[in-house]
């Protein structure tokens, strides 16, 4: 069954969360969710602000990349967080956010997804979700964080352009047949409402414990390109703050950005 339209309505009778949608706005067509919850950040929307469009034409990815969002193919949102946490701690909302995307989807839709470090989910490989953290702080502390979480859901294979058709999937082209959009929405701002209201509570080391359950990177030999150098290593930890741990033939190396690959094993 196509999942049912993307309204205001629908979402609205769909999320069962309090603060995780507290406010929605929806757009039918937008250029990228993220800079639109930016907007509306600095114009002191709530905590938990949802910003969700059906289709959007500059979505924006890691390292200045862009992400396709087709109409109706997926979900293309963004989620206002006002953590009260110092700005060193936000990349902690990052690993939350891919934690609790990857329970959703699993528990939702069956599929065996995994996190590869720090908030890209894959399944055997292909890249099924993106997530795109921005932050604005000062002196004070953070302003805001806006999450942006890029789903693949009703892509079928054929429709993925052919030069990325080996790298990325979607929930269709995993099970089958299309999926819900609205279910799996409301699965994911459940399941980040859990997390998140977790972390303000008792602190990140429960969520980083359940990150490396779900972590696809962990004990992999990895190539890291940082900002300043390239080398490789094992990934063989995080530490408290969710930062890779990478063992190199000298030394443990402490990976706070970057883009991390997994290296395929020599047989
Ligand atoms: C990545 O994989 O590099 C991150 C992709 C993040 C994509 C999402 S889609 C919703 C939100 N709006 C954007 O412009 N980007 C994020």
């Amino acid at each position: 069954m196509r999942s049912a339209s993307l309204t205001a309505e629908a979402i609205a009778e769909a999320l069962t969360t309090k603060r995780i949608g507290s406010q929605v706005c929806f757009y039918e067509e937008i250029g990228s969710t993220n800079n639109e919850a930016k907007r509306l950040a600095m114009e002191d929307c709530p905590d938990g602000t949802l910003v969700i469009a059906n289709e959007q034409h500059g979505g924006r990815g890691r390292l200045s990349r862009s992400f396709l969002s087709p109409k109706g193919g997926g979900l293309w949102f963004t989620l206002v967080l006002r953590p009260d946490i110092a700005p060193t701690e936000a990349s902690k909302c990052t690993l939350l956010a891919a934690l609790a995307v990857a329970k959703a989807i699993r528990k939702t839709t069956g599929i065996d997804c995994g996190i590869k470090w720090p908030n890209d989910i894959l399944v055997n490989g292909k890249k099924l979700v993106g997530i795109l953290t921005e932050m604005s702080a000062d002196m004070d502390g953070i302003r805001y964080i806006v999450c942006g979480i890029g789903i693949n859901v009703n892509i079928r294979r054929e429709e993925f352009a052919e030069d990325i058709r080996d790298i990325a999937t979607s929930v269709e082209a995993e099970i089958g047949h299309p999926f819900d959009r609205l279910m799996l929405l409301d699965a994911v701002c459940g399941e980040m409402e859990k997390a998140y209201e977790q972390m303000l509570e008792e602190g990140f080391a429960p969520i980083l414990a359940e990150w490396k359950e779900y972590s696809v990177t962990l004990g992999q030999a990895v190539r890291v390109i940082a900002p300043d150098e390239t080398y490789e290593g094992v990934a063989v930890d995080l530490d408290e703050d969710g930062s890779l741990l990478v063992q190199t033939e000298t030394e443990i190396k402490t990976v706070l950005a970057g883009d991390v690959s997994i290296r395929p094993r020599d047989n």
